[in-house]
């Protein structure tokens, strides 16, 4: 797989896995790059010099996570011969006294940019679709092909770790070169040139800077005055960060940079490889590759979208509603180059909405990321308008009115035969039935109700990378195929969801939230059940995100599904219903919106839990810490699992990504299903019966999951 090319002394090493569209480090390239390092050394007393390049699209992709994912802790001993083996060869590159450059002529992420870390030279082609980085921490990972080692010998601890190692970036070539992890950026078709002219004009001992007498790392060691300032602060840092989740990778990447930097350098890389099998060999990177990889990898792919439907590509967009969603969902579509009418009940709450994404701008122009041209060319896309009329010419409406079915039906009838006659038609609802709403839309002259679909957005629109696609009982195929594609061009993430009371993220989130409030009626230290959450890695914790979507809520479901005479009732029995009911109807307390709620919000603090809540609801019984983190995971886990057994979820990666980017799933447990999975079928049935039998029948596992396991199957 690596090709070599001798010109005139100067070899050009071509990375090319025949198997592969991408090159990874597999064992074709392991096999292969130990014959080439013996080939290097052999011939090296003849070469001028050696340019490492690739002939795919990407440079390197990196690890292997198929493989990486398969990893049990009885292999730990042969992971950690076969890391040592790749760093081997790439020290003998290093050390080989020849000049070696790495041209790279595509993206180099973890193991691509190790192999190119290893080189004595960078060259970039200039190319904004190039991304570079070592990316493992956000799968729970750490670059243990020499990437720790070498970054911190390059750029000194307090860099290497704050630009590159720990939050995982993924660089464009210019910051990859302000950051210093690359040397040159050139024109692609100049990039071959350009690393031969390196080869041709480099003068001296080819060394790697830490392999010359005297180096010392950049800013110091541990020891240092500057480092000891900044170090002994870190580890608190990174804990306040991670909120004390259980986050293995960040802690060993800051151990194995720490600890390496004392050391010499093949000391520092035994010591990273040791660091990467703890890490590879446990739970935790498997579950955030199965997510963040393999899931996100298939709903990039067209995951739940109907195949056959050509690619569709929206080019004018009418956003009915200038209000908080409607303003930020207006922002992401101009981002994404199509111009926007903004429609508000006049033209000065319409521009209202528009001033959301000036105040965006702004921010972005202060961080010097834009630059005045560049706004008014974004601003232009926007037009805000009073007038439905104005959306003619409309491929694309997204509406986002006040939550009133009439109001909906309203405006989508003003605007019905104003846009395009195939015009894709989508509600941001976060509640109505969608069957229902577009039943009162429809017309069958305008064949309206086929082109009607849910397009869930989630707040901050600007921030928040999941929408939730909810399908009607008549939305056709190439309606969901377009909203699909219309969501992968705004850049964010679809997960499709059949039309169910309260879709899939609402349902579930719901179960979470509930379950801290029954865990306050319990009477359970309501600071334990928060801190409980995010030590489980929730993001946010339950009482929180109650306050934020008001504490009536709650009630209003309950409403709906009593009058729809839905009997499941959502939380119509919840323990947790009693608190909701008592915090709002006796005390005023509806949420952060209202200004108090599970938690005080005083003018000039932070928020903080409110001390009534210890007054009013007494403890039954001490619970364990367990127990209360088990109940917010298996109840979203069951929740979520109803949604698939009932076809409202239709595959397993929407079920992950959508409990993680939607709902706050904790990402290390690499989403809702994969939490089951990863606990184990049988035993996740027998601890739902536990807490069925102590906290209520809510817990109980429902049939299909109980048949699932005694097969032994899996949720794939
Ligand atoms: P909002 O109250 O901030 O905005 C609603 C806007 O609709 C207002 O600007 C109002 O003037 C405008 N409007 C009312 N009648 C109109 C008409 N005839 N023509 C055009 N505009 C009209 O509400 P928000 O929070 O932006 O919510 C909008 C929709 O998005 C609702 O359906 C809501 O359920 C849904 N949603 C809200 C989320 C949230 O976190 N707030 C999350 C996901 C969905």
């Amino acid at each position: 797989m690596i090709e070599w090319k001798n010109d005139a002394g100067v070899v050009t090493l071509t990375l090319n896995d025949p198997s592969a569209s991408a090159n990874t480090m597999n064992d074709v390239y392991v096999e292969s790059m130990g014959r080439t390092v013996d080939r290097l050394v052999a011939e090296k007393a003849l070469l001028k010099g050696v340019i490492v390049t690739s002939a795919k699209s990407t440079f390197f992709a990196g690890g292997n996570l198929q493989m990486l994912s398969q990893i049990q802790p009885s292999d730990a001993a042969q992971v950690f011969s076969t890391i040592e083996e790749v760093k081997r060869q790439l020290r003998v590159v290093e050390t080989l006294g020849v000049p070696v450059v790495a041209a790279i002529n595509g993206s180099a992420l973890g193991g691509g940019l190790e192999i190119a870390l290893a080189c004595h030279h960078r060259i970039v082609a200039d190319d904004n679709r190039i991304e570079l980085g070592v990316p493992e921490v956000t799968l729970g990972l750490l670059p243990g092909g020499g990437g720790v080692t070498r970054t911190v010998r390059m750029l000194g601890l307090q860099d290497a770790l704050m630009k590159v190692l720990l939050q995982g970036q993924r660089m464009k070539p210019a910051h990859a070169l302000s950051v210093g992890i690359v040397d040159d950026v050139v024109p692609a078709d100049s990039l071959l040139d350009a690393a031969r002219r390196w080869i041709s004009t480099y003068d001296g001992d080819a060394k790697q800077p830490w392999d010359r007498d005297g180096y010392k790392i950049p800013s110091g060691t541990p020891s240092s005055p500057k480092l000891a300032a900044f170090l002994p602060a870190f580890p608190a840092n990174l804990r306040k960060q991670l909120k004390g989740a259980p986050y293995p990778a960040p802690r060993a990447i800051m151990s194995a940079a720490v600890e390496g930097s004392q050391v010499d350098f093949e000391t520092a890389s035994r010591i990273e490889s040791r660091y990467f099998v703890s890490l590879a060999t446990g739970q935790i990177a498997k579950n955030m590759i199965q997510a963040f990889f393999f899931d996100l990898q298939s709903i990039n792919a067209g995951g739940s979208r109907p195949s056959g439907v050509p690619k569709y590509s929206a080019r004018k967009v009418g956003v009915l509603g200038a209000g908080m969603m409607g303003a930020g969902i207006a922002y992401v579509c101009a981002k994404a180059g199509m111009s926007v009418v903004l429609k508000d009940v006049s033209l000065e709450a319409a521009a209202r909405g528009k001033e959301y994404s000036e105040k965006l701008l702004a921010k972005q122009v202060a961080k010097g990321r834009l630059g005045a041209p560049e706004v008014e060319e974004f601003l232009s896309r926007i037009t805000p308008t009073g007038d439905p009329n104005d959306l003619a010419g409309c491929d694309l409406v997204i509406e986002a009115v006040f939550e009133d079915g009439g109001l909906k039906q309203k405006v989508f009838a003003e605007i019905a035969d104003v846009v395009e006659p195939d015009a894709l038609l989508c509600s941001n609802t976060s509640t109505l039935p969608i069957t229902t709403l577009a039943d009162g839309i429809d017309r069958p002259d305008a064949n309206i109700i086929q082109r009607f679909i849910g397009m869930h957005f989630f707040s901050p629109v600007d921030r928040m990378p999941l929408v939730e696609l909810i399908v009607g009982s008549k939305t056709s195929d190439a309606t969901i195929a377009r909203a699909y594609d219309v969501v992968r061009q705004i850049k964010k993430t679809p997960i499709v969801v059949n039309d169910s009371r309260g879709f899939f993220t609402s349902r579930v989130f719901g179960t979470l939230v509930m379950e801290g409030a029954a865990m306050v009626a319990e009477g359970v230290d309501p600071v334990m059940i928060e801190r409980a959450a995010t030590q489980a890695g929730f993001p946010a914790p339950p009482l929180a995100m109650l306050d934020e979507v008001t504490l009536t809520l709650p009630q209003k479901i309950r409403d709906a599904a009593r009058a729809a005479g839905d009997s499941a009732g959502a939380f119509d029995d919840h323990p947790g219903m009693a608190v909701t009911d008592r915090l709002v109807n006796e005390f005023g307390r509806r949420g952060k919106a209202a200004g108090a709620g599970f938690y005080d919000y005083p003018a000039d603090g932070p928020k903080k839990l409110w001390p009534g809540l210890r007054e009013h609801f007494t403890a039954v019984a001490e619970i364990p810490l367990r127990d209360l983190q088990e109940r917010m995971l298996f109840a979203m886990s069951l929740e979520t699992v109803k949604c698939l057994d009932e076809g409202v979820l239709r595959s397993v990666p929407d079920a992950n990504i959508g409990s993680i980017f939607g709902i706050g799933f904790p990402p290390l447990h690499g989403g809702a299903l994969q939490y089951v999975n990863a606990y184990g079928l049988p035993a996740f049935v027998a601890r739902s019966r536990e807490l069925a039998a102590v906290y209520g029948g809510r817990f109980e596992p429902p049939e299909p999951l109980v048949r699932r396991s005694a097969a032994g199957q899996m949720f794939t």
